[in-house]
C-alpha cells in the first residue's frame, strides 16, 4: 500500500486547481454547471458575470435548489444570484447571504486563455459514467 501519496480524486482535504476549458467558450453563457467526481451533492456552477467567473456550490444550502437557474442582479456593486426556488440571495464572491446562509465558494483563476476552478474533486462540464447503484 502506498503511503504518504495524495489520491487526487475524491480527497477532500487537499483542494487542487481543476482545468475546467478555454475562457472564451466558458464565457459564452452566464452559467456553467460543472459535475463533481464525488457526486451531485459537489456539483458547482461556473458563473461568468461582467467579465468575471465565479464558482459555487450548485445546489443552494437552504434546500438544494439549482443556482445555475437563477437570477443575477448587482446591489451596490455587490453581485448576487438568487435561488429559483425561495429566492434566498448568496453573493458570488463570498456565498454570504442575507438570510445567513453560507454558500460554499471555490477560487477560480485564469492561465494560458483556461479557466481553472480550486476544488477537492474532479469537476467535468459533462457528467461522470454512474458506476454506483443503490
Ligand atoms: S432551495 Fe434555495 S432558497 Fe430554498
Amino acid at each position: 500500500m502506498a503511503s504518504g501519496s495524495e489520491n487526487e480524486d475524491g480527497n477532500r482535504e487537499g483542494a487542487s486547481w481543476r482545468l475546467i476549458g478555454p475562457a472564451s467558450e466558458l464565457s459564452k453563457k452566464r452559467c456553467r454547471l460543472m459535475h463533481s467526481s464525488l457526486g451531485h451533492d459537489s456539483d458547482v456552477c461556473l458563473f461568468y458575470v461582467k467579465g468575471e467567473f465565479f464558482a459555487m456550490d450548485a445546489r443552494c444550502s437552504h434546500s438544494g435548489g439549482p443556482l445555475c437557474e437563477g437570477d443575477i442582479e448587482e446591489a451596490d456593486g455587490v453581485l448576487q444570484v438568487f435561488c429559483p426556488w425561495h429566492d434566498y440571495d448568496f453573493d458570488l464572491r463570498t456565498g454570504k447571504s442575507g438570510t445567513s446562509l453560507q454558500q460554499q465558494v471555490y477560487e477560480v483563476k485564469q492561465e494560458d486563455g483556461n479557466v481553472y476552478v480550486k476544488h477537492a474533486s474532479r469537476l467535468s462540464l459533462q457528467p461522470f459514467p454512474v458506476d454506483q447503484k443503490s
